[in-house]
Formats: C-alpha cells, structure tokens, sequence
C-alpha cells in the first residue's frame, strides 16, 4: 500500500481506518486484537480516534486490544483528536457541551488519550473543529510542549477551513512548526471542502488530507436520499464495467484527488475494508470522475 509522508517522523498509509463506532461493534479484545491484524495485513496502518468517541470508551477498547500483542503498536500511526467537551457522567468538569482549546485542556487530553491508548505516544495530535474561542499561541505553546516531551510526533486539526487552518499555521511558524494534517468531510455526497478551495490550499501548503465519511456515514447507499439516488445511478454501472462494488467506485473517486486524499474506513467488515483497499488498484477517466461530481452536483458544470 502506497505511504503518505506527514513529516520527517510519520507517513500514514493511503487507507487510514477509523474507530468512531468502535463502541457499536461488539469486538471482544480478542476480536479486536484479530481485526487490527487482518487491517494491517493488507498495508492499513494508520488509525483514526478521538477522545470523545463512543462517549470517551473507543480509544480505551482500542488500548485494551492493542495490549494484547505488545508489538503490534510499533506497527501503527495512531492519530487521536482533542478540543471538543461533551457532558459524560464519568467527567464533573463536563459541565455542558463545548470546546475547550486551552493548554491545560489540551495537555490533560493527551495525557488522558496515552492511558486510553495504553501507549506512550501518539503520532499525531488534531484539533478536531475549529473554535471560535481558540487562542493560537496558546495552542501552540501545547503542541510545542507536548512535542518536547515525545508525546506527539505529529500535529493537525480537523474540520479547519483556510483562514482558522492560516489563523493557527502563522503561529506555529513562529516556533519553526506547522500544521501538517487537515481532516475534513469530503465525498461523492459531501463536496463543500472541493468547491470551496480548502483541498486547493491544503495541496498549496503541503498539508495532507484525510477524507471523514467517505461513504457520507453509509448515506450513500440509501436510494431513498435523492442525492445518493443520482450517485448511485452514476456509479452502479460504473461498478459493473469494472466488477467491483459502488464503495470501491467512490473511494477511487476520492483517490483521485490531486491533494493525495486519505480516505478514512469506518466499516466493522473486513470485506468493506477490502473494497477500499481494491480501490488503490482502479484508476476512474476523468469522465467517470466528472460524471460522479455533476450527479452530485445535481447540475451540470458550466
Ligand atoms: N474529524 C471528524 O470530525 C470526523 C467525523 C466523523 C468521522 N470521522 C472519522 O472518519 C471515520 C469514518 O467515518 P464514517 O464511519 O462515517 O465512514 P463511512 O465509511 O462514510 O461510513 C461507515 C458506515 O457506513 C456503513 N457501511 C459501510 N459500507 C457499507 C455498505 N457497503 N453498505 C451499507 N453500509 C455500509 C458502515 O457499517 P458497517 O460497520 O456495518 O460496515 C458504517 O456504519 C470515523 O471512524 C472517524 O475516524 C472524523
């Protein structure tokens, strides 16, 4: 599986998984700890969490598996994200939902993630949305310490449009960093982050981009959804010509993006990871792609 460079410590590989609805599967460790292998088997390294998914239990079920085979770490990216607060009983300072972007809170949840994680560092840090409150040299003065300290060897935001993604870049550059992952929502279904020129400056500045809920959540699928009706009557036949199924259309659709797209699997089902990984393997012509992006669109281009 081709590799992705984040910076001179980290390379993520093309397919990323992500364990939003880790909490839902039902994954014993040991079922876990299997599923982790068979990803990696087929080159997917790279895993996607955040502190509040599943109500702050998936990065926790992921570390109780991962302990399980104490090499299997060394093999993997762990990307987590922090800055949004959620009400949980288990967390009285929870008090209402929010962000909270604040050096305190941020070096609280990496320290918190590394317990969960049950590892000792974490490849790259995000800042999972954007605050109206955010401070950034005092986000940077976080992510300086936190990379002093080896806690992170990488660090990036998620959800960040240009001017927030300039806004908290200006500042790292004043300690000789920079952002050097943005995860934003882009799909067939979902194509904000194209047309408003975010992927065009993310590509400009050498910023790599992970692609949430490729599939728009398994939206994609509902022929109910008169969006996902006029994709999908551009893709079946298009998975027809090339025997594979319609995920694998639209994670090559997404892969041929000029931004090096990282598509994030959020599937339980090693069949569905294999659809993505199929999809490294199938070139679409730029008709196919176009015709993909005006069935969303629901209008032509000019
Ligand atoms: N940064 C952010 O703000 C943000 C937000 C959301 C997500 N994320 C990240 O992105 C990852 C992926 O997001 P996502 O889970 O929404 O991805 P997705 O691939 O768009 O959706 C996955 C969902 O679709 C279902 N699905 C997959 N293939 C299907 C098929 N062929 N037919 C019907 N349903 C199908 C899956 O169910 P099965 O398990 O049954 O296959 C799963 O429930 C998350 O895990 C998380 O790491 C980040």
């Amino acid at each position: 599986m081709e590799r992705i460079r984040i910076n001179k410590h980290v390379s993520y590989s093309r397919i990323v998984h992500g364990f939003w609805r880790l909490n839902e599967w039902g994954y014993s460790n040991q079922q876990l700890n299997d599923f982790l292998h068979e990803i990696v088997d087929r080159g997917i390294t790279t895993m996607d969490h955040a502190d509040i998914y599943g109500n702050y239990t998936c990065e926790s079920l992921f570390g109780d598996a991962l302990a399980l085979t104490p090499n299997l770490r060394e093999k993997l990216e762990i990307v987590t994200k922090c800055g949004i607060i959620l009400p949980n009983e288990n967390k009285p300072k929870n008090t209402g939902h929010r962000y909270d972007q604040s050096y305190e809170h941020i070096i609280e949840s990496v320290d918190q993630s590394l317990l969960n994680l049950k590892t000792d560092y974490i490849d790259t840090l995000l800042i999972h949305r954007p605050s109206p409150l955010m401070d950034p040299d005092e986000m940077t003065r976080a992510v300086m310490h936190l990379v002093d300290q080896g806690k992170i060897k990488a660090f990036g935001v998620s959800n960040f449009k240009c001017n927030q993604y300039e806004l908290l870049n200006e500042s790292l550059k004043k300690e000789m960093s920079h952002i050097s992952v943005n995860q934003v929502e882009v799909s067939p279904y979902q194509l904000e982050n194209i047309e408003d020129c975010t992927l065009n400056r993310m590509l400009q500045h050498d910023v790599k981009v992970m692609a949430w809920s490729p599939l728009a959540g398994g939206k994609i699928f509902d022929a109910n959804d008169e969006k996902s009706r006029r994709i999908l009557e551009v893709i079946q036949p298009l998975a027809s010509k090339y025997n594979v199924s319609v995920s694998t259309v639209v994670y090559s659709w997404l892969l041929k993006l000029p931004s090096n797209v990282m598509p994030i699997v959020g599937s339980s089902k090693i069949d569905r990871v294999d659809e993505a990984v199929k999809a490294t393997k199938l070139q679409l012509t730029d008709q196919e792609w176009f015709d993909i992006y005006v069935a969303s669109r629901g209008e032509d281009i000019l």
